[in-house]
């Protein structure tokens, strides 16, 4: 039987022993494990504690800065850094999804390492692990299981020297956003819904530029600001949009045009290995679809995703 506050109290007791007067280096990424993570190690050991929050320019839209300023009013030693040329000058022309995810896990230990050299004498390398991914990670590595690399798992290179510190590594997902309720984190945060490492560049089918990823930042934040106008938000697990490498003919006005198609895609889920597509509001996906269409220019056909998992994976790529 779970109680967050009593594993608070033996967590924050154990950092203090284990970590001493050591600096620590974490990576933030605007959800909920490795903001959890952070909180609690900076109970324990203050500002000790250097977080770096990297933009790799694959984030939804204004969630750089809106999420480092939460974090800086939440007290935390933090750093952000706007990698977000790099990561998609690195990425350009790639289309194949595993080369995406690579380029991007490379770039990102390269950003990281650089950021962490500047720091002195910094002796751990801290993580927001949780239970499934050590599960996952372990299953993925096996020879019949490679189905997609994750690569916040046990991604960062030997030089770096760093003993591994993961206070969250026991913990399922609920017990984290318990945790997190106990430490008093905002409940948007602790709500939000999970977001891959990688970020929009899977959802962008074929090679990304950076045109792309700026419709893809407006029609997801038209869908998202949409689920939570009309309380959907918290009902569905995980919600996104996905860019399409085609064009379709559509009508504006006297004009014919030859435009983006967009895939909606919301699903049920309690760990992301299985998933069912969320029965959304028809009133609501017409009114989603509209705005879209008006709002972001380049776009003129938004599809809904009726596929569960398995045998389709709530991403596209
Ligand atoms: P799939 O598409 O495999 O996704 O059904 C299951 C969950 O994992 C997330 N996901 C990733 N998370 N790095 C991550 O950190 C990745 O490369 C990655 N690929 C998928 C996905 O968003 C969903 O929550």
């Amino acid at each position: 039987n779970f109680t967050p506050n009593a594993f608070v109290d033996e967590m924050v007791a154990e950092l203090k022993e284990k970590l001493g007067n050591d600096k620590v280096v974490l990576g933030l990424s605007g959800g909920v494990d490795s903001t959890v993570a952070a909180v609690l190690l900076n109970k324990a050991i203050g500002q000790n504690l250097y977080c770096i929050f990297v933009n790799n320019g694959l984030l939804r839209k204004n969630e750089f800065q809106n999420v480092l300023d939460q974090y800086k009013g939440m007290g935390l030693n933090v750093k952000g850094v706007d990698a977000g040329d790099r990561f998609l000058g690195e990425l350009a022309g790639i289309s194949d999804p595993e080369t995406k995810r690579k380029t991007i896990g490379r770039v990102f230990i390269e950003v990281f390492d650089d950021e962490s050299h500047l720091l002195e004498d910094v002796k751990w390398l801290a993580q927001g692990t949780i239970y499934p991914d050590v599960i996952e990670s372990v299953s993925v590595k096996g020879p019949s299981a490679t189905i997609k690399s994750h690569h916040n798992v046990g991604g960062l290179p030997d030089y770096m020297k760093l003993k591994i510190v993961e206070p969250l590594r026991m913990l399922f997902k609920d017990e984290v956003r318990r945790v997190g309720a106990t430490l008093g984190i905002d409940p948007e945060l602790l709500g939000r819904h999970p977001f891959p490492g990688p970020g929009l560049s899977i959802r962008i089918l074929g090679d990304i530029t950076p045109e792309k990823v700026q419709i893809l930042q407006d029609v997801d934040s038209v869908f998202i600001e949409g689920l939570k106008s009309w309380g959907l938000y918290d009902k569905v697990w995980q919600a996104g949009a996905i860019l399409l490498p085609v064009n379709s003919v559509g009508v504006m006005g006297d004009e014919r045009t030859y435009e983006k198609v967009v895939a909606l895609r919301a699903v049920e889920s309690t760990d992301g290995m299985t998933a069912d597509w969320v029965h959304l509001p028809y009133d609501f996906l017409m009114k989603v679809s509209n705005d879209i269409i008006n709002k972001v220019k380049g776009v003129n056909r938004v599809v809904y995703d009726i596929s569960s998992k398995p045998p389709a994976t709530i991403e596209w790529e």
